[in-house]
Order: C-alpha cells, then sequence, then structure tokens
C-alpha cells in the first residue's frame, strides 16, 4: 500500500511538473502504459489473499484514474498554453481589406478571332490550320506566284537563311488543306501571319481568317452572300460593301471589299478596306490535284486586327501587342 502511495505521489508531482506535450506522454506511457508502473502493481495482485487483494486492487485503480485524470488535464492545460502562445506570436488583423482576386479575360484579339471562328462554323465552315513556318513552295509558288513575280514584293517577308519564311498570309493553309482532303471543300484557317512592317495600321505580327469553298456551282455571287452575311453578322448591322477589282495571283478575278464605315462624326461614312477575294486561279486548284475543269471555288482573307480595331474603336494598331493592362482590361 505505501508502494501505491509512493508511486502515486511522484507520478502526480512529475505530471504537474511536466511542461511540453512529448514529455507528458512519456510519463503516460511510464505509469499507465502495459509495462507502466501502476500496470505492474496490478500484476503483483495474483499472489495476494483475498481480502489484502481487494484493498490493494481497490488503491490501484483509484491511483490509476488519478494519474489518467492528472495526465489528460495537464495535457488540456499544455495544449492551451501552446495556443496562447501562437495566438500572441502570429496577430491577425480582420479588419484589413483583402487583397482581391483580379479577374482574367481574353485578349480582344484572340475574342475577335472566336468571333469571326463562331460565325462561320455556322455557316458549315471547318476549321484549319497550319505552320507559321513555310517554304516557299507553300506560300508563294503553288499560290501561283512564279519566281520573281513582282507580287512577292507586296509581302515583305521574312526569310530564314536556309530559305524557309514566316507565312505572310493564311493562304498556304488553302494549299495544305486542299492537297489533303482534295474537293469539295468548305474551311476557314484563322492564324498569325508576319510581314516586315510596323507603323500605326501596321505590325510584324498580325492575324488573318483565310477562307476557302471549292465545289462545282460556285460562283461570285454565292462569295458576295457568304461576305455580306459574316460582315452583318460580325458588327450585328446591316452595312453596305463593295467589291473593287483587285489583283492577287491566287484567285482570278480579285477584288478587294470595302465597308461603308461611320465614324460617328457626323460625316458621310467613308469605305474602309476589310479583306481581299476572289474566285480560285484553276493554277491554285491543279497545283493541289484538284480537276479545274470540273470544280471552282472562291477564296477570301482578312485582317482580324482591322476587324477588332473598327468594333471596339481602337486607332492605333500597336495597343493590341503593348500588353498595358490599363488598355486590356476594358475589353473583359
Ligand atoms: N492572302 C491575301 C493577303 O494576305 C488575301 C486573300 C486571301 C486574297 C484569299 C484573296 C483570296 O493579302
Amino acid at each position: 500500500m505505501e508502494s501505491v502511495k509512493q508511486i502515486l505521489e511522484q507520478a502526480l508531482a512529475e505530471i504537474k511538473a511536466s511542461n511540453e506535450l512529448p514529455a507528458l506522454d512519456e510519463l503516460r506511457v511510464r505509469y499507465l502504459g502495459k509495462k507502466g508502473e501502476i500496470t505492474a502493481l496490478l500484476k503483483t495482485l495474483g499472489g495476494m489473499e483475498h481480502e489484502q487483494r481487494k484493498a490493494f486492487g481497490q488503491a490501484v485503480n483509484v491511483a490509476k484514474a488519478q494519474v489518467a485524470e492528472a495526465v489528460s488535464a495537464r495535457k488540456d492545460a499544455l495544449e492551451k498554453l501552446v495556443l496562447d502562445a501562437r495566438l500572441a506570436s502570429e496577430t491577425i488583423d480582420v479588419t484589413l481589406p483583402g487583397r482581391g482576386q483580379q479577374r482574367g479575360g481574353l485578349h480582344p484579339v484572340t475574342h475577335t478571332l472566336q468571333r469571326m471562328c463562331d460565325i462561320f462554323s455556322r455557316l458549315g465552315y471547318d476549321i484549319a490550320t497550319g505552320p507559321e513556318v513555310e517554304d516557299d513552295y507553300h506560300n508563294f509558288e503553288s499560290l501561283n506566284f512564279p519566281p520573281h513575280h513582282p507580287a512577292r514584293a507586296m509581302h515583305d517577308t521574312f526569310y530564314f537563311g536556309d530559305g524557309r519564311l514566316l507565312r505572310t498570309h493564311t493562304s498556304p493553309v488553302q494549299i495544305r488543306e486542299m492537297m489533303k482532303k482534295g474537293a469539295p471543300i468548305r474551311i476557314i484557317a484563322p492564324g498569325k501571319v508576319f510581314r516586315s512592317d510596323s507603323d500605326q495600321t501596321h505590325t510584324p505580327m498580325f492575324h488573318q481568317v483565310e477562307g476557302l469553298l471549292v465545289g462545282e456551282t460556285v460562283t461570285m455571287a454565292d462569295l458576295k452572300g457568304v461576305l455580306q452575311t459574316f460582315v452583318n453578322s460580325f458588327f450585328e448591322a446591316s452595312l453596305d460593301m463593295r467589291f473593287r477589282p483587285s489583283y492577287f495571283p491566287f484567285t482570278e478575278p480579285s477584288a478587294e471589299v470595302d465597308i461603308a464605315w461611320d465614324k460617328g462624326d457626323g460625316q458621310e461614312p467613308g469605305w474602309l478596306e476589310i479583306l481581299g477575294c476572289g474566285m480560285v486561279h484553276p493554277n491554285v486548284l491543279k497545283a493541289c490535284g484538284v480537276d479545274s475543269e470540273k470544280y471552282v471555288g472562291y477564296a477570301f482573307g482578312m485582317g482580324v486586327e482591322r476587324l477588332a480595331m473598327l468594333r471596339y474603336g481602337v486607332t492605333d494598331l500597336r495597343q493590341f501587342f503593348e500588353n498595358d493592362v490599363r488598355f486590356l482590361r476594358q475589353f473583359h
């Protein structure tokens, strides 16, 4: 009985003195664990007389409960101390304004491209893409620009040392798609194009959307109809359009298309060029293995930034590429 009292007193004193959670847990194991000191006392019960065993057993059980109680109370106290220390060292001012989260948005050029693709998809056009690094054959030769043809000079081309080049228009995608899929075909090809040119209305990189439709009974009237439908849908207005005779080696006849644009300055609307187009030249069909006796087609190519500038009233094309967030945010 004396040893029970001793162990109990010692345990309670040590528990009271422990001031870290791991140390406290060691104490718990030392007294109450399977091989603990109090557990060991219970194992001596076997060799005792009945009366003695009853009194001793009771005393050990009371001691055990007291130690368990002390451990748990000390544990609560230590945890509270840890928490208090943390609360004291980490101060959070819940009244500070939050940092907030800026909402992202599509770049206006991306948005315009998607809008154009949506409109043509609804008209049944498939979307096609091609490489930005091209060769002379796809960018020029197969599009009916023979070597030294003066029209090549109109495209201030960026060349690589090995004769490859950055495509100057999306028209090479016409060639690649017709070579792959033949006729009939109906595609648009959105993408980046490159020309060595830079001022308020030209940047060395810009975007075009190319269109190509080849079938057995395609006419210039179909081309006009599709373009008028596109323009009205894109600008959500009924705009006057005019076709001006022009020249591209890969279309015959060729035209440039202007829309009547009201600047809102009280003046009569002026004509603004938005695209080039024409009936696909038979040489282009032949270069792609398409029977030019059986098939005819039209093609068009439009400047995406030009359309974005008109739609959003942006006056300097270069703003699209400076990526000043104050400019870009206005389009969210
Ligand atoms: N590829 C021409 C350009 O970039 C545009 C065009 C495309 C003209 C298709 C006619 C047909 O200027």
